[in-house]
């Protein structure tokens, strides 16, 4: 489905290189639960911008589908990325200005060409599998970290996306809430078949998964299947 082929992410500071990732391959499959476990700074983020296209490697390949996404335009580009991969934040990262049922159907507004599916029914069909259809008129601001996750997830999941990345998706809420998400994005996996890829520092989270990839100094250092 997805895969790295000798991926370098350089970033330059100065005369200094910094090896944000260093040499990665990897080989994702339909279906996958994988977490990216590593410690702060060791690339965590960096890899999932690569996988998620957000971020272009310094060098090595990407492949989507079998297709070199280098070759790609940037318009292309967006295409491929607002169809094929939802992303989940710590921060949530929901527009304050919107309310909930906008949020969610705010992929819809980037889509380029004419959906198959109508975004405001999908939307509603989401909060009401989260509980969260009494808070459609609400801003984020006035709902919970963990109502404002499960919007954010519903945001990712509007466009139908074979893959969902999620960063430190617990790392704002309690452990109580924690662990909600983390059952909601299990169900996901498991009964939606939708692959995601979770970063996380934390060897608990790590441990919900089904493989979990440890990074260190933007390295592979190991797999535990
Ligand atoms: N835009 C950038 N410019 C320069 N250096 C960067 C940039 N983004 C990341 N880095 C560097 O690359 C390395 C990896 O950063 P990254 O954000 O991927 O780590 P992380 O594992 O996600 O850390 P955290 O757990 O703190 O979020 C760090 O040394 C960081 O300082
Ligand atoms: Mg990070």
């Amino acid at each position: 489905m997805l895969k790295l082929q000798n991926v370098y992410r350089t970033y330059h500071l100065g005369d200094e290189q910094v090896h944000a990732v260093e040499d990665i391959s990897l080989d994702i499959k339909p279906k996958e639960y994988i977490s990216i476990l590593g410690t702060s700074g060791s690339g965590k983020s960096t890899l999932m911008y690569l996988i998620g296209l957000l971020e272009q490697p310094t060098s090595g390949k990407i492949l989507v589908e079998g297709k070199d996404v280098s070759k790609l335009s940037d318009d292309e580009l967006s295409v491929i990325r607002n169809h094929f991969v939802g992303f989940i934040f710590q921060q949530f990262n929901l527009i304050n200005k919107f309310t909930v049922l906008e949020n969610i159907m705010m992929p819809a507004k980037y889509a380029k060409e004419k959906l198959d599916f109508d975004p405001e029914e999908r939307a509603l069909e989401l909060l009401k599998r989260f509980n969260m259809l009494n808070r459609k008129d609400f801003f984020p601001n006035k709902i919970s970290g963990g109502q404002q996750q499960r919007v954010a997830i519903a945001r990712a999941l509007l466009m139908r996306p074979k893959l969902i990345l999620a960063d430190e998706p617990t790392g704002n809420l309690d452990s109580k809430t924690g662990e909600e998400i983390l059952n909601l994005l299990e169900e996901l996996n498991k009964k939606d078949g939708v692959t995601i890829i979770l970063v996380t520092h934390d060897h608990s989270v790590a441990s919900r998964t089904k493989k979990t990839i440890y990074i260190k100094d933007g390295k592979l250092v190991g797999k535990y299947i």
